[in-house]
Formats: structure tokens, sequence, C-alpha cells
């Protein structure tokens, strides 16, 4: 028998199991929204999922900003689409498809949220003194968890990633060492695509498994990097 929960108490039981891996694998990156509020108390849910990710040392470096003034909306708008710009003015190639891709979903999508590093980060050794992007890895877990809750609740989530961090301190007003790291666009979705949008457009595939993990040793005949946008 080769059933986690029969075998193993501390397992969930099977249909959980099941849940946990439908959320990961059915997540997408969304830039598309259609109109509809986000269920009443979900924000919540959210940002609970959010906070009871792992961090180094516990320092639970996230902080969330929810941006309910359309102003404050206008203006990430501004910043991203500056970025973009200034992104594709530097590709290397693809220069015309990329200015027609959708890399976020600022102006359609429910709700808005930021997040950044709190300030401070360097002061907390305790699991990074040598690795300080270890805050940075916590927040994404914070990220990540609310991102499959969300898929798990039906709501599409796009990660933007696309804007000047110093420039969109100064709009939040966060304080001298905060960093933003992302901008959450979350809405309903009309469906969620079986892969990812950038590989439908021929921007990557899904590496083979084999290709990134190892037993014991990284291989001297392991696969080149891809080819980097
Ligand atoms: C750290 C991070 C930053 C990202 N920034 C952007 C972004 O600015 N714009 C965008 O369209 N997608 C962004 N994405 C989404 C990726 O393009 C997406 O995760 C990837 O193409 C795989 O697709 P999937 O998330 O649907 O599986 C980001 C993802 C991560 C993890």
């Amino acid at each position: 028998m080769n059933n986690a929960s029969a075998e193993n108490p501390n397992a969930f039981d099977d249909t959980s199991i099941a849940a946990i891996y439908h959320a990961i694998h059915s997540r997408r990156d969304i830039r598309e929204f259609v109109p509809g509020a986000l269920p009443l108390g979900l924000l919540d849910r959210l940002y609970a999922a959010a906070h009871a990710a792992p961090s180094v040392g516990y320092m639970q470096p996230w902080r969330l900003i929810h941006v309910s003034d359309p102003a404050l909306r206008e203006g990430m708008a501004q910043l991203v689409e500056e970025e973009r710009l200034r992104t594709a003015a530097e590709l290397p190639t693809r220069t015309a498809e990329f200015l027609k891709l959708k890399v976020e979903g600022i102006k359609t999508c429910a709700e808005i949220l930021v997040v950044a590093l709190m300030d401070g980060c360097e002061n907390h050794l305790f699991g990074k003194r040598t690795l300080p992007e270890m805050a940075l890895a916590s927040a994404a877990c914070a990220i990540q968890n609310l991102w499959l809750a969300a898929r798990a609740e039906g709501i599409g989530m796009g990660w933007v990633s696309f804007f000047e961090p110093a420039a969109l301190a100064r709009l939040f007003a966060m304080p001298p060492g905060a960093k933003p790291i992302a901008i959450l666009c979350l809405g309903q979705v009309a469906q969620f695509a079986t892969q990812p949008t950038l590989e439908t457009l021929g921007w990557g595939q899904r590496l083979p498994i084999e290709s990134v993990v190892f037993e014991n040793q990284w291989p001297a005949d392991a696969q080149p990097t891809p080819t980097a946008y």
C-alpha cells in the first residue's frame, strides 16, 4: 500500500494531500483579470497565510501594504511602465515581442498588495550572517504561501517586479532600509491556464527535472544555463 495517510499518522488525509499538490501545480502567474471583488474575508485569510511562512531566525521580515488609494495605484502603474520600457531598451533580443507582452494587471485587478522587506534586516545575523539574501528568501516564502492560498480559493495573483525599488519605496513612505520586492495583483480570473504564459509564448520551458536535481556532486556534464533574456 502506498497510501501516505494510511502509513503515516502525521500525514494529511489523501484528499488533503491531493489538494496541496493541486494548488502547487495549478498555480499560475496572472496578468489578465475579470471584473469582480474578492470574497469577503479572503484578504485576511491571505494575510494570515503569508504571515505563517517560515523565516530565517524567525525574523518575519515581510511587510504587506494594502493599496486602496487609486492615486497610488496610478503611480505604481506609471513606475511599472517606465521600468518595462527600460527593460525593453536593454534586452539583447526579442525587444518588439517583449513590448507586446503583458507583464502586469495593476489597473484591472481587484486588490493590490505591496510586499517589502522591513528596515533593519541587516541587524539580524541568526541564520543569515553569510547569506544576507535569506531575508529576501523568507519574504518570498510568505508570498508563495499567499499565492497558493489564493489559487486554492480560486483567485488569481500576479507578482510584478518591474519597478525601481527606491521610487516605489518613496511612493509608500517607507523608512530608510525598507525595500519593496513585489507588487501583488489579486483578482478574479476567467480561468487558470495549464501552462505558464511565458511557456505558451515561447520565452521558456519547464526544465527537465533531471537537469535540476543532482546526486552528491554537481555533474560535470550538467546542462548549460538556459538562454537569458
Ligand atoms: C520573483 C518573481 C518576480 C516576477 N515578476 C514578474 C513580473 O514583473 N511580471 C510578470 O508578468 N510576471 C512576473 N513573474 C511571474 C513569472 O513570469 C512566472 O512565475 C513564470 O513565467 C512561470 O509561470 P507561472 O507562475 O504561471 O508558473 C514573477 C515571478 C517571480 C517568482
